[in-house]
């Protein structure tokens, strides 16, 4: 396996306020009547999710974890008072239980999901939520022009090994593995549509968290060409509207379990 570069968060959050609209969807879907006094934030990102949480819940102690140490810089740098750990979530475990564990946009960067779970379900208090949201991307048109970029023998051995840094999986693997653990489940999928200014934004978009791994793997002349060969790839399936914005749909997948 390749190992990747860190994360640019200011790179990362050009597209702040769509990146955090599902955080505020599955936040206000958590059907609990009692006030959550801790909350676990995995892949915390630049905490743009965990300002979110507190947004609803002010008075809970937060913890935001994520393994890159310049996204926990700026967590720690914008909302300074809660508690900042560079931690691998799928090797995290801890003493704390907490009342809401909460991941948006993250899992599907970690390896066995399995085993990540029954950690997840190990972190939460008895009476407390599981809530994660995950990204369709390996299903989307983007993902498969970056693919069929990559496989193309120019891109080929560069980067190799790159799509397994990815793990998805469906619903229906998701509903097994929590409805044995958890009192209650609550599955539901969104289709966004971001309105972008234009296809390269989509390419903008990308850069920073889908095609990343791709381009840790090129060098830092080539990665305009790999980004190039993308954008022609993507042309057919995001065409620009009469007033050449471009809908950009990014399915999500939302899962709630109740413990
Ligand atoms: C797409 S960002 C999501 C950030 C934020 N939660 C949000 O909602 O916008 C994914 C984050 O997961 C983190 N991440 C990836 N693999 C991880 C792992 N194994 N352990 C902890 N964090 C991880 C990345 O560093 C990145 O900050």
């Amino acid at each position: 396996m390749k190992q990747s570069n860190d994360w640019n968060p200011d790179l990362y959050l050009k597209y702040r306020n769509e990146r955090t609209q599902p955080s505020i969807d599955l936040i206000s879907k958590i059907g609990i009547s009692f006030q959550p006094k801790s909350i676990l934030d995995i892949g915390c990102g630049p905490g743009n999710s965990s300002q979110a949480l507190l947004q609803r819940w002010p008075g809970a102690v937060l913890t935001g974890i994520d393994n890159s140490i310049n996204m926990i810089e700026k967590a720690k740098t914008s909302y300074p008072g809660n508690t900042w750990i560079v931690a691998d979530a799928s090797k995290y475990i801890s003493d704390t239980k907490y009342d809401i564990v909460f991941s948006n946009a993250t899992i599907q960067w970690i390896p066995n999901h399995k085993d990540l779970f029954k950690r997840l379900f190990n972190l939460t208090n008895i009476g407390g939520v599981l809530a994660i949201q995950v990204p369709r991307f390996n299903e989307m048109p983007l993902a498969k022009a970056i693919q069929k970029v990559a496989n193309q023998e120019n891109w080929q051995e560069a980067t190799k090994g790159c799509s397994e840094l990815f793990t998805f999986h469906d619903e229906k693997y998701y509903y097994d593995l929590m409805s044995l653990d958890y009192r209650s489940v609550d599955f539901w999928q969104t289709d966004y549509f971001h309105i972008l200014d234009s296809q390269y934004s989509i390419i903008e978009w990308i850069r920073s968290t889908g095609m990343k791994p791709y381009l840790d793997c090129l060098k830092n002349e080539e990665k305009p060409l790999f980004e190039k060969e993308v954008l022609a790839e993507i042309k057919g399936d995001y065409a620009p509207q009469n007033d050449g914005k471009v809908l950009f749909p990014f399915k999500r997948l939302f899962m709630i379990g109740y413990k």
